[in-house]
């Protein structure tokens, strides 16, 4: 087989065979295959799009260059949750615990922010302590002993979906829903959950924009799931402004903790009371309620031995930035926009996300929003406050903020939970 010949099939508009895509990842995962090869194979899927048979078997042939994982040796289902990712998306530190609490195992590979979406490992390394990079041994123990793992994937895990994100990166490829799609769910496939609910995020601070494109991929990745035999539930949820008030490692972490306490932002709240119960319902446990969970502190207490497994301390005070700086509302009336782009930019210019994978993260920045969209504010009420390190990253982090508020516009917020796809 010819590498040139598969490039041709795709840009020429065709299917790729079985054959072909099983040599094209094999070869690539080995070298054999020229990083601008598969570059161009890349853009050509982007352009021409795959069928759901090529689709379902690019990801088989991810899955397949490394190791799956398997978790037999447990006496609970496993179940587990992944976001596309957006601005304030914490909802994995709440949620997993929250799982574990009614009865589940929860096994989450996550990963670290890069652009404008934060990284789970990033929010739980701002934890004094806290460990992300766990062997297989080890995610078990702390699974049998906690019911809840939430860890970095081992580099034997689709190591072809590793090599390919990386160069998708930087050739403009990232944006193809077949592509993103056999990624996400290479990765979730291989790491053995039983069951897999997807909170595919829609608006300014998603990859998906728009409702209709979010559609497509949620059903995409649902079809992957079935096909290998995984439980596969999406929800459409709301990405058009930030999650709850906190946006920043340390500063997300706070306000998880305060959820699991009983408190915390409405949305927070209901979206992982939400996923809770499709995680709980996918997994085939049927009894406990997630919101009870929260209020009696069982919840709070798995989470709590969670981070101390892992080299945590969960009383250890969290990073703080030491250099702060308010926006104050411009007007009177009602929040009518605060864009999740915006925010996302702006919470990365202050230190809290990376431009490149090597780079550090501050734990400390961020920013935090004092009104929510729907709620009345009065001109020179503080609207947010930004943290920095470094008071020469404010400017920059201003500028991304720039039309980001509105009051008084025009109204047409998403739904926090959008639609449910099966
Ligand atoms: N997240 C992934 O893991 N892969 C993609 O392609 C996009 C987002």
């Amino acid at each position: 087989m010819d590498a040139i010949d598969v490039i041709r099939t795709k840009r020429d508009g065709g299917a790729l065979s079985a054959e072909q895509i099983d040599w094209v990842i094999d070869a690539y995962t080995r070298g054999a295959v020229a990083e601008e090869q598969m570059s161009a194979l890349a853009m050509a899927i982007l352009l021409n799009g795959m069928e759901r048979s090529e689709v379902a078997r690019w990801t088989e042939a991810m899955i397949a260059s490394g190791e799956r994982m398997e978790w037999s040796a447990l006496d609970r289902p496993t179940t587990d949750k992944h976001s596309t990712g957006g601005v304030g998306d914490k909802i994995t530190l709440p949620l997993a615990p929250l799982v574990a609490a009614c009865g589940a195992a929860v096994p989450q590979l996550s990963g670290r922010g890069l652009g404008h979406t934060g990284g789970t490992l990033d929010k739980l390394e701002s934890i004094p302590g806290w460990r992300a990079a766990l062997s297989p041994a080890e995610m078990l123990d702390v699974l049998r002993g906690t019911g809840a793992v939430v860890c970095a994937a081992g580099s034997g895990l689709a190591p072809a979906d590793r090599k390919l994100y990386a160069l998708r990166d930087v050739t403009g490829t990232v944006e193809s829903i077949p592509l993103i799609a056999s990624s996400i769910m290479s990765k979730k496939i291989a790491e053995g959950t039983g069951a897999l609910v997807l909170d595919v995020k829609v608006g300014s601070g998603a990859f998906m924009k728009t409702v209709e494109r979010a559609r497509e991929l949620a059903e995409t990745m649902v079809a992957i799931g079935t096909d290998h035999g995984l439980k596969t539930v999406a929800l459409l949820t709301a990405m058009d402004r930030p999650l709850g008030r906190a946006v920043g490692n340390a500063l997300e972490v706070a306000e998880s903790v305060e959820v699991l306490a009983g408190g915390g932002p409405a949305d927070v709240v209901e979206l992982t009371v939400t996923l809770a119960r499709e995680m709980l319902s996918a997994a085939g446990i049927a009894g406990p309620d997630p919101a009870d969970a929260l209020r009696d502190g069982s919840a709070m207490d798995v989470w709590r031995r969670m981070i101390s497994a892992q080299g945590g301390d969960p009383d250890a005070p969290l990073p703080a930035a030491p250099e702060t700086h308010v926006v104050t509302a411009p007007a009177t009336g009602t929040l009518t926009r605060l864009d999740a782009y915006g925010v996302g930019v702006a919470a990365w210019r202050l230190g809290a996300g990376r431009a490149r994978k090597e780079d550090p993260v501050s734990f400390g920045a961020g920013v935090t929003c004092h009104a929510a969209p729907g709620e009345h504010v009065t001109a020179g009420q503080p609207l947010l406050t930004l943290h920095a390190d470094d008071p020469d990253r404010f400017d920059r982090a201003l500028a991304a903020l720039d039309g980001a508020v509105e009051i008084d516009g025009p109204s047409g917020l998403l739904p926090l939970v959008i639609d449910r796809v099966t």
